[in-house]
Order: structure tokens, then sequence, then C-alpha cells
């Protein structure tokens, strides 16, 4: 059996656990992780690059000899790191697990995506989009619109780009400063205005080779800053799976009216797209609506979907580049699995780094994905609004969050804040 040199790129508490998971696999022979953190050393060699330094992420490649790469977030993603590898002879036969530039555009412009699934009749909200021309237009469309109003900036904002205006004046200042003001620089100069749902969330993760795709470990993950689901909104702040609502009826029109239609719409428009499809999507009533696509794993749901994927990562990655995922069977660890964020006070505004953590050798029962994390004179520092995702196993949800809260207790470090309340819905 002949095992593989894998570089994987990002630094945060997604790529931890698909590190931790590579490193389970007889396939994965190197693993490298561009550019890391102090947690991904004990799975693999760090690299010190950037993750859309193409050129020189290029050079690593051939150094190290690389057969596999696997972008973990968006930004190469989106920049077009599948193409640049495709268009280049001394990298093309390099597998890569991510789509094309084309296809990163379900994530990269919301109004491509929008366009992509009312195209392919896929539920969504409701929506229009606007620019500097047809902003007076805009403003009028905005004074006839139901409260609240989404305003979503079109291109990448770091998650950010989405205000959720309960008042006109809101809405029009808002759709101003993003249009006129580029509050999200030129992510924001074309505004899509959509209808606001009402409902509850949850994250389902595809994993395609253009034609066939399996479903892996659903989750849900809890975005704001406050307990109660309060405040601004973060990267995320912690993750269930299973989620106990994504089940029966309910999934099966996640399947046959979103996941199936989006790998098939794809195919059919010759949009190459291997790798992971993230649908953030919301149960209104008992029906899913898609909020948005993305183009890689949702982060901190990784640290609970690797968790309970059962299946080898690597053998699924060479199934997807021999575009044999139809003989693929996805086995889900039957356990709950759960993670909880720790961040640096004042998140996700400004915040400390380099604080000195503690506690990180005396947790126990559960999994640790570094996050925000470095090593400085020999310690392990802060470095990072999210910096620590303490993911546990249990019999169930509850049990899964007791260990994942007792070790969030003993791993300490100045201004160390997390929810008590993820998963409260189902607790
Ligand atoms: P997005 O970046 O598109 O995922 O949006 C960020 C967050 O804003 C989502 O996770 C939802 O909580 C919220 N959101 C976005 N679009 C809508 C919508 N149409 N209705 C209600 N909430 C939304
Ligand atoms: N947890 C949401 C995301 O990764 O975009």
């Amino acid at each position: 059996m002949s095992s593989y040199n894998i570089l994987l790129l990002g630094s945060g508490g997604r790529e931890n656990a698909i590190a931790w998971k590579l490193r389970q696999s007889k396939l994965c022979k190197e693993l490298y992780i561009a550019p890391g953190n102090a947690g991904s050393m004990q799975y693999g060699t760090n690299l010190n690059i950037a993750v859309t330094d193409f050129e020189s992420i290029k050079k690593a490649c051939l150094e190290y000899r690389i057969d596999i790469l696997i972008p973990g977030p968006e930004d190469p993603l989106v920049a077009g790191i599948y193409d640049f590898f495709k268009g280049d002879d001394e990298l093309k036969h390099i597998i890569v697990a991510g789509p094309s530039k084309e296809g990163a555009q379900l994530e990269g412009s919301k109004a491509f995506s929008k366009k992509f699934m009312q195209r392919h009749n896929i539920p969504t909200a409701a929506y229009q989009e606007f620019t500097d021309a047809n902003f007076e237009e805009g403003i009028q469309y905005l004074k006839e619109h139901t409260l609240p109003i989404v305003l979503k900036a079109d291109g990448l904002a770091a998650g950010k780009g989405v205000v959720i205006a309960q008042t006109y004046e809101e809405a029009i200042e808002t759709f101003h400063s993003m249009i006129r003001e580029a509050q999200f620089g030129d992510a924001s100069k074309k505004v899509v205005v959509e209808q606001f749902l009402d409902g509850i969330e949850l994250s389902v993760f595809a994993f395609t080779d253009g034609i066939n795709y399996v479903r892996l470990p659903e989750a849900k993950d809890y975005k704001r800053i406050g307990e109660g689901d309060k405040g601004p909104n973060t990267g995320g702040m912690g993750a269930v799976s299973p989620v106990p609502f994504a089940q029966g009826e309910f999934m099966q029109k996640v399947t046959d009216r979103i996941i199936t239609p989006t790998v098939k719409g794809l195919a059919e428009e010759k949009i190459i797209y291997h790798g992971f499809i993230f649908f953030g999507l919301i149960k209104v009533n008992e029906e899913p609506y898609v909020i948005e696509y993305n183009c890689r794993m949702g982060d901190p749901e990784t640290e609970v979907v690797m968790p309970r994927l059962e299946n080898d990562l690597v053998e699924l990655i060479l199934k997807m580049d021999e575009g044999k995922l139809n003989e693929v069977t996805i086995q889900h660890d039957l356990r709950a699995a759960c993670t909880v964020m720790l961040v640096s006070e004042g998140y996700p505004n400004a915040y400390p780094k380099g604080k000195i953590m503690n506690g990180l050798d005396q947790s126990k029962n559960s999994m640790l994905f570094h996050a925000g994390t470095a090593v400085k004179e020999g310690q392990v520092v802060t470095n990072g609004g999210r910096v620590l995702a303490i993911t546990s196993y249990g019999n169930n949800i509850e049990e899964a969050l007791q260990a994942s809260y007792e070790n969030a207790n003993k791993i300490n470090y100045d201004g160390k804040y997390y929810r008590r309340d993820i998963g409260y819905e189902f607790r």
C-alpha cells in the first residue's frame, strides 16, 4: 500500500482537527501544515508559509514531494489555488481537495451563489442585489421591505459582512456604508438584500468528486459571543454533533432539495468542484433553506465532525480523485461530540495576544484543537481571538459538554472567556 505526503493549509482549530484525523491514517506519510500553530506540531511539521502565498506553497510542494494538498480556509480557494496547481506542469499531478476558483465562488460571491440557487430551484431567502449603479433603487427597495432586513456584502468579509437591520434607518445607513464607504472594502461594493428567515440553523457537509457525494456528520455551531445567542457574531464559540432535529423527513428534504441539486447543478454547469461543500442551512417550520454555501469545512464544526467521522480521510480524498465516491459508505461514530471554544477577552473586537497558557497537560477525556496559539520561549501562548477548541465525546450532548467544560475550567490564561451554554437547546 502506498502512502502520501500531505500539505494542509491553515492555522486554526479546523486545521488541527483535520491534522488529527489525517495522522490516524496509514495512508498519510509525512504531514505538513502551513502555517499551523502550537497545536499542529504534534501531528506534523509546521511550515511558515501564508495560505495565499502560492509561489512559496509551490516551492514547499516540490521540496517535500507533496502528493495531496488540502486547503483548510476559503481564502486560497477563492484566490484560485486549484487552478494554480492544475495550470502548472510541476504541480498538476498533485491532488487538490478543494474546488476550482469558479466553484469557490459559491462562497466568494453571495450574488453568484444566490443566482446559482435560483437557476437550480434550491430554496433560499428571496433577494435583490445592488451596487452604486442602482443605489437609489436600492434605497427604495429597502423602504418597501419588511423588517428585519438582511444586508450582505457580496464578497469575503471574514464572516462579518452580514448585518440584520431591525429598523429602516439602520438598513439604509448600513447600505450606504457598505456601498458608498466601502465598509468591507471591495467585498461590499455589491450588496445582497434578502428576506429574513426565522428558524434554527444547522451546518451540513458534503464531500464530492464532482458527480457523486457523501454526506459527513452534521453539526450546529454557536456564532454569537454572548450566552443566549446575544451580541456580535464571531468565528464560532462552540459546536455540537449530531443535531437532534437533523433526521428523517427533514434530512430527506435537505438531500433532495439542496445537496443533490447543488452537486448536480455544478456538474451541469461544468464548474469544477471537488472537495467539501458546507451548507449553512436554516429550518423554518419543517422546511430547509440555504443561508450560505462555503467551499470548505466549517470552524468550529470540523472539531466535532472529524471526531465523529469513522472513515479514513485520506481514503476519501483518494476516492474523490478517482471519481469513485459512490463506492464509499460513511460511518459515523454514534457518540455525540461537542466542542467549547476558549477565546481571548475582547474578541470579536480587539484582544491581547501572548498570554501564557497553563493547564493544557491537565486536561483529561478531551481533545484539544488549538486555534489561536503559538510557542514563545518554549511556552504555549495565546495568539488569536479564538484560542482553543476543547472537544469531547459523550453518550449524549450533555455528557460530551460536561467533559469539555471540566477541561475549560482547568486550562487558564489571562482574559479567558467561553460560553457556558453551548448546545443549550439540546441539553
Ligand atoms: P452568512 O455569512 O451568510 O452565514 O450569515 C451570517 C449569519 O447571519 C448566519 O449564520 C445567520 O445567523 C444570519 N443570517 C444570514 N442570512 C440570514 C437570513 N436570510 N435570515 C436570517 N438570518 C440570516
Ligand atoms: N462556523 C461557520 C463557518 O465556518 O463559516
